[in-house]
């Protein structure tokens, strides 16, 4: 979703902001912008639609400045166009406004403060822009005039905002939408995430929502909502370049699913101790235990990390496990039982649906826990436990190395509250030894790349649209492969629990569909099997997806066994690099598919 960065204090702003929305780019964007101002206050706005690189190639040597700001924009209200592009600028050209988020009363505004206003695109931003112009014809200063808007504004946003007339400030807001502050000597700078200014600086400051910061190249200011200056410690981002960086690889998503072995091993690390034992905060195991029910919220990939969670977590720990979708949840709240405890699961730490259902349950007064990727995120600071997945940045719009790191981080998660308890199915099982056996299965399956490549150019070069099947958690994993393969290869392809297809969904199986099964339960292999057979009487091409122990000669993939509760760790791989496959022969950019963001921080 959009991105900000911005500067001040130093010569090459225009070379900063550039380089900042590059590390943006993987948050998905439709087009983008900077204004840069200098000194002698020559400024310069460019914008465009598409990638950083054309808004490069708009870039003249004269686009110079000590203070800018700059935006990649995914579309929300208005088309992508250049013209809907930020940076915005008021009638007066005055103010020029960079925002992330959705002005939920935009219309309203206009309606009430706005009539006399012309408006160059469609975006609530230019509102918003205009209505600062508004209230500082009222008189108030800059900063006051913004102060004022924020009360009338509802809806997510950060916003950056600089005053032409005044080029040594840039003024700072945020709610719901994730903006920092980062520490320089000398000059300072503003970013959506640490990532984009790492190579400025590593020290950062957070900035809750309704706060009103002032940026200047020494100093910053905070102000809480009644006009208070406020002193926060700045913070040193765990963040490595090198980290965020793809090497040799072609793309961020090969690069993250051969980083899964490493992964697990970090984990199995961060929460084990030398004997393998799990060690996770008391308090999180104690309120898990006293709780009788478990919510799982998430969107997406976290989602369906969620359902393989919650198997582990009810065979480990007795404790019921619900699953939602946060964008349901939040509007259409189930009866909640008595004791119940929330775990929000989601890579970013910043999807704005999680984050909506966060603000009720803390309203209700219930307890939460995040598992997050993201340290810091906004979702890890408003729950009351967090627990990090230690994954390392993914960049890929596409999760990979996230998914299964939640599954693991709750497999011990489980493990533990299970042991708590007493549970001997989880005293006899030894998750760190599992992790590690999983990581090494892991780089075999990874090893056998090439041979995956070859099989999906047999199965979906033409494809129009393919189905994965399975049961129980080979369900689970057949929903995750299947949003895979279809968000970033373009193939219509969805997964189904295998015992369902034959009620309405077969009647899709044409000549060719390929189908896989996958494959992994010993209770259900059978069945799937037969689900298999029926698809392949109405002209299937099947390709099955199989643990060892179950597999026949004509399965198209064979795994080696791993344990039971565990084999989605192994199971979604192959469904990783088929998606990955498939989208680099059909010519498609696998990291940054159209219309998808990394980082959905709008409802
Ligand atoms: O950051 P989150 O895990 O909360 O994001 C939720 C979804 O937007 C995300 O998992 C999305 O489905 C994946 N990028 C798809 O690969």
């Amino acid at each position: 979703m959009c991105g900000i960065v911005g500067i001040i204090g130093k010569e090459n702003a225009t070379e900063i902001l550039i380089q900042g929305l590059e590390k943006l780019e993987y948050r998905g964007y439709d087009s983008a912008g900077i204004f840069v101002s200098r000194d002698d206050k020559q400024e310069y706005l460019v914008k465009s639609l598409g990638r950083i690189a054309d808004l490069k190639k708009q870039i003249t040597p004269e686009v110079q400045g000590t203070i800018g700001i700059g935006h990649t924009r995914w579309a929300t209200h208005g088309k992508p166009s250049e013209g809907n592009a930020h940076p915005h600028t008021s009638n007066n050209r005055q103010f020029i406004l960079v925002h992330n988020g959705v002005i939920e009363n935009f219309e309203e505004i206009k309606e009430e403060f706005l009539k006399n206003f012309q408006f160059e695109g469609d975006t609530d931003t230019e509102i918003v822009v205009n209505l600062i112009q508004h209230f500082a014809q009222t008189g108030m200063t800059t900063k006051v005039a913004m102060k004022k808007a924020l009360t009338v504004i509802r809806g997510s946003y950060a916003f950056a905002l600089i005053d032409k007339n005044d080029p040594t400030t840039i003024y700072v807001a945020k709610n719901k939408s994730p903006l920092l502050i980062g520490l320089g000597d000398d000059f300072n700078v503003i970013c959506s995430d640490a990532m984009a200014m790492l190579n400025q600086t590593n020290h950062f400051v957070e900035i809750a929502d309704g706060e009103l910061v002032t940026v200047q190249a020494d100093k910053i200011n905070i102000e809480d909502e009644k006009g208070n200056s406020i002193y926060r410690e700045s913070y040193e981002a765990q963040l490595d370049l090198s980290d965020i960086e793809k090497g040799t690889y072609p793309y961020y998503m090969l690069k993250e699913i051969d980083d899964q072995p490493t992964v697990m091993r970090r984990i199995i690390q961060e929460y084990t101790n030398a004997v393998g034992t799990t060690v996770i905060d008391e308090q999180i195991i104690r309120k898990i235990t006293a709780s009788d029910r478990i919510y799982i919220i998430a969107c997406g990939t976290s989602y369906h990390a969620g359902w393989v969670g919650k198997a582990i977590i009810e065979k480990m720990t007795t404790i019921p496990v619900e699953v939602h979708l946060s964008s349901e949840f939040g509007y259409n709240m189930p009866l909640l039982s008595e004791n119940p405890f929330f775990i929000f699961l989601s890579q970013s730490g910043e999807t704005a649906d999680s984050r909506q259902v966060l603000v009720q349950t803390n309203a209700l007064g219930l307890p939460s826990l995040t598992v997050t990727n993201g340290s810091g995120s906004t979702l890890s600071r408003e729950a009351d436990y967090t627990l990090l997945l230690h994954a390392g940045p993914e960049i890929a719009v596409a999760s990979t190395k996230a998914y299964t790191a939640q599954i693991a981080v709750l497999a011990l998660l489980a493990k533990a509250v299970g042991d708590e308890k007493g549970n001997q199915v989880s005293i006899d099982f030894n998750v760190a030894h599992e992790l590690s056996v999983i990581a090494a299965v892991m780089e075999t399956i990874i090893d056998e790349k090439m041979v995956i490549s070859q099989l999906v150019e047999k199965y979906l070069t033409d494809t129009r649209n393919a189905f994965y099947i399975g049961r129980g958690v080979d369900y689970y994993v057949s929903m995750e492969a299947a949003l895979k393969l279809k968000e970033i290869s373009y193939i219509q392809a969805e997964g189904f629990a295998a015992g369902e297809l034959k009620h309405g969904t077969i009647a899709l199986i044409e000549e060719g569909t390929p189908v896989f099964g996958v494959i992994t339960d010993k209770k259900t292999a059978a069945h799937t099997r037969g689900n298999l057979k029926e698809v392949e009487s109405r002209g299937a091409n099947n390709f099955v997806i199989a643990l060892a122990s179950l597999a026949k000669e004509t399965d198209q993939l064979v795994l080696p066994d791993v344990h039971p509760l565990l084999t989605p760790l192994v199971s979604i791989l192959p469904t990783q690099l088929i998606a990955y496959f498939a989208t680099l022969q059909r010519g498609y950019d696998v990291d940054k598919p159209r219309n998808l963001a990394k980082s959905v921080t709008v409802e």
